[in-house]
């Protein structure tokens, strides 16, 4: 049988770009519209059946983290948590996982990252078997990303880290599958000039074992990132576009949990019980049975 998928959220790295927001709170605890930023990327985890999660986060904020989150079972999830102490790259993440991973697949997803839209996730964390799998997304200014290039059929051809000259508009988002191969991979990464364990260069590792998958995001989907005060702003005002549209919310982790039955009708309670009066708590009394 195929080992249950584990999932890590990334929230450590400095947020230098926020900075002097981020000298406050770690990135991935601002607001994104009416959530903290890492409600997102849990809710893309857990609406794909991952429920087990480690989140990495500095030592300075896993307080705050362990405070807003606690043992996530509030929303039928594991949650743990790691620290790592210096932001030496997303890669490394795979080796301060080592022992949570242990040797089943892992899903990796960049604790500032935004997705809306059906990224078929939940299919291809089924489909999963080994190698490395990851998302293409056109963009308008690639040279700030992960670049993939792809030959007719899909085949990944390249993958380059924020080319000067990008050789395609496909920008890599941050969420990953990788097999439990990435452990001794990432173990072997010499860091880059910038000192980072660079998951591009992971990627790479897949990629010379023609293990490397990349599914094309089509333009239906949303993808933002919020490292910046730019795209901070953009990713609150997608939300709230979406949200008062539609007059649902994007992310309630209350409602994905009690929707994908991870909590039933008694857990939702006890979650809104311990709410204060607010509209978070009126739109989660919503999602109760009549
Ligand atoms: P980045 O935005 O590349 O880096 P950063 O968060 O340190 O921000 P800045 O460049 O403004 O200083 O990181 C992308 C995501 O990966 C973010 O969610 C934090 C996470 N990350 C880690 O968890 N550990 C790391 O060592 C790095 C580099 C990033």
């Amino acid at each position: 049988m195929q080992k249950l998928i584990k999932g890590m959220v990334l929230a450590g790295g400095s947020g230098n770009r926020l900075f002097p927001l981020s000298s406050v709170v770690s990135k991935q605890l601002q607001p994104v519209y009416d959530k903290p930023m890492i409600y997102y990327p849990i809710a893309t985890l857990m609406s794909a059946g991952v429920r087990d999660i480690q989140l990495i986060t500095t030592p300075h904020d896993l307080p705050m983290f362990e405070h807003l989150l606690g043992s996530g079972s509030q929303w039928g999830l594991n949650l743990s948590y790691k620290v790592q102490h210096a932001p030496r790259g997303i890669a490394e993440a795979l080796i301060i996982g080592k022992k949570f991973i242990d040797d089943s697949p892992v899903a990796l997803i960049l604790g500032d990252n935004i997705f809306h839209g059906e990224l078929k996730l939940t299919e291809e964390l089924a489909a999963f078997r080994n190698g490395a799998v990851i998302w293409g997304y056109p963009v308008d200014d690639p040279e700030r990303y992960g670049v993939v290039e792809i030959d007719d059929h899909g085949a990944v051809l390249g993958i380059e880290e924020k080319p000067k000259y990008p050789r395609t508009n496909l920008a890599v988002p941050g969420l990953y599958i990788y097999d439990h191969t990435a452990f001794e991979r990432a173990a072997a990464l010499t860091p880059s000039a910038r000192g980072e364990l660079e998951v591009t260069d992971l990627n790479r590792s897949y990629l010379s074992d023609k293990q490397l998958k990349v599914i094309q995001l089509d333009r239906g989907v949303t993808w933002l990132d919020s490292g910046t005060h730019e795209s901070l702003l953009d990713s609150s005002r997608f939300i709230s576009t979406i949200e008062k549209r539609q007059g649902l919310k994007i992310a309630c982790l209350e409602e994905i949990a009690y929707q994908l039955q991870y909590v039933d009708e008694e857990g939702l309670r006890s979650a809104i019980a311990r709410m204060p009066d607010s509209p978070y708590r009126t739109y989660c009394e919503s999602a109760l049975p009549e």
